[in-house]
């Protein structure tokens, strides 16, 4: 922002501060949601008294042309000093056009094409009138129990970083006068992804070490890429509410990292303070959270219904709220609404921009890109589309159910199924039979529809089973005790790979989280991961299905062979007693394995890769100096292909437990057969420092271990030292 643009926008603002009254700027601070009736046209009767009345500063699940144009013209044309709402909605993974779950965008790796979805999702969002949308979503998290990993970047915090960075870019643009960008809004601080025993909004406790070094770097990265705003999470983080949390809000926030934008909470968070048992009514929750440095209550009317109070008994400095109102006329006034209020709500904009053929081409593409292939024995995949009757058995073949549950303005109908991706690709002349077989329902036991299935497997030449969870399975408030098959799935899966005999068997996986999925590997010959894929799901699952695009995804998460290996992820410590030492005495289970069924990074593909040696400028370095490696890919098949080159470093010894190895670096090859490429990385200064005991960002020197392969569990090491 030019020196210039930033003076108006201060000039702006302080003066409509100094007209403002304690309850006008105290009515900044409060955000409510917006309502549709059932025909979904807007409902706002209840909060439109509110909103004339400058009660509210913000509206949110607020889209829509007529929707937010009407509700702005209460608070304009009616409230004494005529601020402008701000509008938000969740615009998580897509508008109306929706791409593939974050947890499957971030195992496509691909930056770019994570910026160019975010782009395209804050264009048909703010097509619609929407300003400030709550996103990227950036909690690491190591439990698939937790229904929300379907909604971050996975385990590991460099992988989570970048991609946070990618989101803000897209989310925000870089024109700060276009109509097209959103404000970001990086959820949920802090450590959200951390809730004991994967159980939603459940307890948060960990080390101040591990707080920072695994948890709080996504953030970091988010703001520095110039997030606007930050919400805060439901959770407890060591006794505390993240929602009144000093040392996330004030000390880390502000002082260390200087972040001056605005802080909403979570939903009603505030009003759970007392459930949380640290407030015992509305006002000492509202002045516990205030003081703390949260500016926007989101839902829980705590801050409209107390702080006056509080300032006038002292016990919340009017000073305060004057930061806190800066902070939302701030944001309005950056995204222009002081200019025109109305500048976001265009309906020509409403109808061109949304669900465009570019748009649907774009989440194609992406899917396609997300999609893990974990096995393929006997190279079942690709399917040939000579095959003129395709068997699609299982529940999540014929659904529009493909979007995962954060789809925003998504509609089913505008989903493009699995059924209707085949016929699109084989043409009319194919016949596929359908039978769902069995529900994916959790719970459900009944079976009967197995018989009518086989009977259509025996009539095929190919078969695809189309297996997973329900999009309701993995979401907020969607936690899973049990995280395999849900319903009798696995007996439907049995029964087919048993009848089918030498016709080959494609199983496709719809999920919001990593399964459990050892006894479908152990019987499966060929596995793609297509999570959920979005609005073209149908396409791009046919896509990789016949081969149009060689699968290029990696794991963002370990899959665990049980649950019981949970937390499991790949930068685990080495333990004084690793496996492998002593048969007995070592850190292992009497019954299950330590590594996971699929490890982080993992990911097949039609052709095959071969690394040449690592070669090191020298094996020696100084503390500031830069290391460079490098190695030689070639595709060693017969198909064009893209391969995820991972750098693991591990510092062998220091004044801390390091991991075993950490993902440093990763490059995203396109080859063609045969074509070999010299891959290049930098190991600098900062990739091998780390928090010593004292949370100081510390280099030590030692030996180092270096790892470049194509996952967290494979490739070649050599070692070197720093002086
Ligand atoms: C929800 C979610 C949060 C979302 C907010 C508004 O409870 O935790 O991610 O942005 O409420 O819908």
């Amino acid at each position: 922002m030019s020196p210039e643009r930033y003076q108006a926008l201060d000039e702006q603002v302080e003066t409509l501060l100094r007209q403002m009254t304690l309850e006008e700027k105290i009515g900044q601070m409060n955000q409510v949601a917006g309502s549709r009736d059932t025909t979904g046209a807007p409902a706002n009767t209840e909060i439109e008294e509110d909103v004339r009345t400058g009660r509210v500063g913000s509206v949110f699940n607020a889209f829509g042309v007529e929707f937010t144009r009407e509700l702005q013209q209460q608070a304009v044309g009616h409230s004494r000093l005529g601020i402008p709402l701000l509008f938000g909605y969740d615009i998580i993974h897509g508008f109306r056009t929706i791409f593939p779950i974050p947890l499957a965008q971030a195992a496509s790796w691909h930056l770019e094409g994570i910026e160019q979805a975010t782009r395209i999702m804050a264009v048909e969002g703010a097509a619609a009138g929407v300003h400030w949308t709550f996103a990227p979503m950036v909690d690491v998290a190591r439990d698939p129990r937790w229904g929300r990993v379907m909604e971050g970047a996975g385990e590991d915090v460099l992988l989570t970083s970048l991609i946070a960075r990618a989101q803000v870019r897209g989310i925000q643009g870089s024109d700060p006068d276009a109509v097209d960008t959103l404000a970001a809004c990086v959820k949920h601080y802090a450590a959200y992804g951390a809730a004991e025993a994967g159980r939603e909004y459940n307890t948060v406790d960990m080390s101040e070490w591990r707080l920072r070094e695994h948890y709080l770097p996504p953030f970091r990265a988010a703001l520095e890429e110039g997030c606007a705003t930050v919400m805060t999470a439901f959770n407890t983080l060591n006794a505390i509410p993240a929602t009144c949390h000093p040392l996330l809000l004030d000390q880390i926030l502000r002082r260390e990292w200087g972040f001056e934008g605005m802080v909403v909470t979570d939903y009603t968070a505030i009003m759970e303070l007392e459930q949380h048992g640290v407030a015992a009514d509305a006002a000492e929750a509202a002045r516990k959270s205030v003081n703390a440095g949260v500016d926007m209550d989101m839902q829980s009317s705590y801050f409209i219904d107390t702080l006056s109070e509080l300032v006038r008994c002292g016990q919340v400095n009017e000073a305060r709220i004057d930061e806190a109102a800066r902070r939302v006329l701030w944001l309005k006034a950056a995204l222009g609404l002081f200019d025109d209020p109305y500048r976001y709500a265009d309906e020509a904009r409403e109808t061109q921009c949304i669900l465009t053929d570019e748009h649907r081409r774009a989440a194609r593409t992406q899917a396609c890109e997300s999609m893990v292939l974990l096995k393929n024995e006997g190279f079942v995949l690709p399917l040939s589309d000579q095959h003129q009757k395709v068997a699609l058995i299982g529940p999540l073949g014929n659904t529009p159910r493909l979007l995962g549950s954060w789809r925003a303005d998504g509609d089913h109908d505008d989903t493009v199924t699995l059924r209707e991706g085949i016929i699109n690709r084989l043409g009319e002349d194919a016949v596929i039979l359908c039978a769902q077989g069995v529900s994916n329902e959790i719970g459900d036991t009944d079976t009967s529809g197995i018989e009518d299935a086989l009977e259509l497997v025996r009539q095929a030449d190919a078969v695809v089973l189309a297996l997973g969870e329900d999009e309701a399975h993995a979401d907020e408030a969607a936690s899973r005790a049990d995280i395999g098959l849900p319903g009798p799935q696995l007996e439907l899966a049995r029964r087919v790979l048993a009848e089918a005999g030498d016709t080959p068997v494609a199983t496709v996986l719809f999920n919001g989280r990593p399964l459990t999925l050892t006894e479908l590997d152990d019987m499966a010959p060929a596995l793609l991961e297509a999570w959920w894929p979005g609005t073209e799901g149908g396409n791009a699952v046919a896509d990789v299905l016949f081969g149009d695009v060689n699968p290029s995804g990696r794991l963002p998460m370990s899959f665990p062979v049980s649950v019981g290996q949970i937390p499991i992820y790949y930068n685990a410590f080495n333990t004084g007693r690793p496996k492998g030492v002593d048969p007995k005495y070592a850190s292992q289970y009497l019954d299950i394995p330590n590594a996971p069924l699929y490890p982080f990074g993992f990911g097949l593909s039609y052709t095959t890769f071969e690394y040449g040696a690592i070669k090191s400028a020298c094996t020696e370095i100084g503390l500031e100096d830069t290391l460079e490696v490098s190695l030689t890919v070639t595709n060693t098949g017969e198909r064009d292909g893209i391969e995820v080159v991972q750098l693991y470093l591990q510092d062998v010894h220091a004044s801390v437990v390091r991991p075993i190895r950490e993902l440093r670096d990763f490059q995203r090859l396109s080859l063609a057969p045969g074509q070999s490429e010299r891959v290049t990385f930098r190991i600098t200064p900062e990739m091998r420092s780390f928090l010593n005991a004292g949370l100081e960002r510390v280099q030590e020197p030692g030996l180092f271990r270096v790892q470049i392969g194509s996952s967290s569990a494979s490739g070649e090491e050599i070692e070197f030292r720093v002086a």
